[in-house]
């Protein structure tokens, strides 16, 4: 069933080098930067692997960041077909096995946590430790997946604009809004080159995701959970508090100016914060 063979990219990205893995079947395309140890971000909805590129600047002198489009995402390819987060979860082991990773620090934001905690289930020997920021464990409430099943509906007959409509005005602060326009474009212009298919197969995959609060009293690794203050999306008192008190001994970090997107939104707070655990591991 999995496919390992290898697809090295010659061109290099502005800030890593880019390259292709053939994985269950897809190419998946990601950036990698440098060798320490391996720390694999997973992106949220509806965006890729450039939601990190802060990261990628600022941690590979620790670490050996790997940034993966998923699959729906980016470059990558984008099959029909619900992305159900199990889905992405052996993507992402298929793609540490092609590029011989025994372990890794696995850190998700929003989408990319639900798909961590999935990650986790399924092969908790391949973790060495957790990162969830800006996202919950709880499954969609009923009106939520429906929610998610309209606007399945209506990227189907008008293609990805509503969706990004309905996310661009809520994944950043206020402030971030107002003092960084050149950021809001840039996550506009990361949302608007996402295809309609990759955006209907994330939004099915998410309605479909179990509820993953059984599972965080489970998680036997080093955990950090990182949260934007303004985030409105999953509010840092409750759903980054539920997290942390869940997880055994996961620390809670709330980052001040920022929302869902704190890693983007306050970069040099977010790098400290998973500097300092992943040097500690
Ligand atoms: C995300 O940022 O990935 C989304 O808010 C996740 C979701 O739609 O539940």
């Amino acid at each position: 069933m999995r496919n390992t063979q290898y697809v090295p990219d010659p061109g290099k990205a502005r800030w890593g080098l880019t390259m292709e893995a053939l994985v269950n079947g897809i190419h998946l395309h990601h950036v990698q930067a440098g060798n320490r140890i391996p720390l694999l971000l997973i992106h949220g909805y509806p965006l890729d692997h450039a939601l990190w590129q802060p990261q990628v600047d600022g941690l590979a002198d620790i670490a050996r960041v790997i940034a993966p489009d998923l699959r729906g995402s980016g470059q990558s390819d984008a099959p029909e077909g619900a992305y159900t987060m199990e889905t992405h979860a052996d993507d992402l082991f298929t793609l540490l096995d092609v590029l011989q990773v025994e372990r890794a620090v696995v850190c998700g934001l929003s989408m990319g946590g639900y798909i961590a905690l999935a990650f986790w289930r399924k092969y908790a020997d391949r973790v060495r430790g957790l990162i969830l920021v800006d996202t919950r464990a709880g499954a969609d409430a009923p009106a939520a997946r429906q929610a998610r099943l309209d606007m399945v509906e209506q990227v189907r007959q008008h293609g990805s604009a509503p969706a990004v409509d309905a996310m661009l005005s809520r994944v950043l602060a206020e402030s971030t809004r107002q003092s960084r326009p050149d950021l809001v474009e840039s996550v506009h212009a990361m949302m608007l080159r996402q295809r309609s298919t990759g955006i209907i197969g994330a939004q099915l995959g998410m309605a479909e995701r179990p509820d993953s609060t059984a599972t965080l009293p489970t998680i036997t690794v080093p955990t950090l959970v990182v949260f934007g203050a303004g985030d409105v999306i999953t509010p840092a008192e409750t759903e980054g508090r539920s997290l942390a008190d869940a997880i055994p001994g996961a620390k809670l970090v709330v980052i001040p100016n920022a929302g869902h997107l704190s890693n983007l939104e306050q970069p040099e707070a977010f790098n400290a914060a998973v500097r300092e655990f992943v040097v500690q591991l």
